[in-house]
């Protein structure tokens, strides 16, 4: 009998299968039961009539609980109306292991009571078809820059710095030394870049923010493209094509689970570029026509972008914020000492920043200056200043949060759903 995957039943249409997997839910009808199996890969309806069965099979599906395991050998029966166009009529149901009384019931939890049980909730049909598009999403992260000629070049976790501001420092002690947790490659993928061109990393980073909010992860997951002999306009262009292959490669690839999400597909269709390109000044004027009160030099909030990203229907480039409010290693703009090369993409429906980034400083004297204005250590930053000493150019790059971006895309309210196990001010379990 072929062993079978429920997302590969189209390749067995009309014939006998055996599935394993978990009992997601049941419905009894007197001779007729309704099994739901799920094998990580998908659901599927399974019919057990009373006549098709042996005894011992229609015994084992009255005993299988929620989440027992189970053994289902069947034939595969297209069927429009059935989620995944597929159905299988059983012909033997075996129980593998039974499940004690299952916490998560097929009805309303409260959030607090569904994250302490974040390794069970994870079985849910909404959990699967969010974590599919992740995996969707950073398949197409990485499919990007390999097309485009980018090297994945790997940064540190442990680092001796800060590189977004010492506020959010994780300490790590380190053989009776102090480090911190990484907030982001980006200083690293500086020296990568000026040794290997367009270069890329992407893994984990870390925040120790003290907000609480929808937005804000302690640990997530950054991908972070650098390049040499890049301008800002140039950085704006990879930044919208970058965005737009994400959202249509999965809408390509997770029809079914945007369904199941109940996302408007047609807001993601018109995620193609250009994106609106909006200077902070320009911003601004948005933001007091909407009648916020903000001026000229405040950083935004998040319900700033909120009001920000919900006027137009694309992501927004959002360019030339006040120096004075940016990290130590941004640019100034060369005519408008006021005012830094960076630019924040906003995503649209109110969803925010996703990406950060912009032009870096490549002259030794004026980073030597921001970074003893910042209170940073010099010490620390001395390999950082080399790149300034040795063939500098001016360069640029961004980074893209996933969890922020998978939210967006799957349209959900907050970020905690979009990573396996959150990492939040107050949750560290399981
Ligand atoms: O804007 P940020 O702080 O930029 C940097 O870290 C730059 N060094 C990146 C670079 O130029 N290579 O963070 C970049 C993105 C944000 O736009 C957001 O999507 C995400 O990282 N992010 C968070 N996501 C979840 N939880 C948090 N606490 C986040 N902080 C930032
Ligand atoms: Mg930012």
């Amino acid at each position: 009998m072929t062993q079978v995957t429920i997302d590969s039943l189209k390749n067995y249409d009309g014939e006998t299968v055996t599935l394993k997997g978990w009992l997601y839910n049941k419905r009894k009808g007197g001779k007729i039961k309704f099994v739901i199996l799920r094998d990580g890969t998908g659901f599927v309806q399974v019919v057990i009539s009373k006549s098709d069965v042996d005894e011992h099979s229609f015994q084992d599906v009255d005993q299988a609980t929620q989440e027992s395991a189970i053994e289902i050998m069947g034939v595969v029966r297209a069927d429009k109306r059935a989620p995944g166009g597929y159905e299988i009529t059983g012909t033997q149901f075996r129980l593998l292991s039974l499940a004690a009384e299952y916490p998560i019931q097929p009805k309303e939890h409260g959030t607090g009571f569904l994250m302490d049980h974040r390794h069970l909730w994870l079985r849910s049909k909404r959990q699967h078809a969010i974590l599919r598009i992740r995996d969707s999403v950073i398949r197409a992260i990485r499919d990007f820059f390999y097309k485009e000629g980018f090297l994945l070049v790997d940064t540190p976790i442990f680092t001796p710095a800060a590189c977004e501001g010492t506020t959010t420092l994780f300490p790590v002690e380190y053989f009776g030394e102090t480090v911190y947790l990484t907030q982001s490659g980006h200083l690293y993928n500086e020296a990568n870049a000026a040794a290997f061109g367009k270069v890329y990393c992407f893994g984990p980073t870390f925040r120790a923010e003290k907000s609480k909010t929808r937005r804000h992860l302690t640990e997530f997951w950054m991908v972070e493209p650098e390049w040499p002999f890049c301008d800002i306009d140039e950085n704006m262009d990879v930044q919208e094509t970058f965005v737009s292959f994400i959202v249509q490669t999965v809408l390509k690839e997770c029809p079914e689970e945007l369904e199941r999400l109940e996302r408007d597909t047609s807001l993601l269709e018109k995620i193609v570029p250009p994106f609106p390109r909006i200077s902070y000044d320009k911003a601004i004027e948005i933001l007091h026509n909407e009648g916020v009160d903000i001026e000229w030099g405040q950083d935004f909030g998040g319900d700033d972008e909120t009001v920000l990203s919900a006027k137009f229907d694309k992501p927004i480039l959002v360019h030339r914020y006040p120096f004075v409010r940016k990290a130590f290693y941004m640019k100034q703009a060369p005519q408008r000492p006021e005012v830094a090369l960076c630019i924040d993409m906003l995503a649209p429906e109110g969803y925010g920043e996703i990406i950060g980034g912009g032009q870096r400083e490549d002259d030794l004297g004026a980073l030597r200056e921001r970074i003893k204005a910042h209170n940073l250590p010099e010490e620390s930053f001395k390999w950082y200043l080399d790149l300034r000493r040795y063939g500098t150019v001016p360069h640029g790059g961004f980074g893209l949060g996933v969890e922020r971006t998978v939210a967006w895309i799957c349209g959900l309210k907050h970020v905690r759903e979009t990573i396996p196990f959150p990492r939040l001010i107050y949750r560290t379990y399981p």
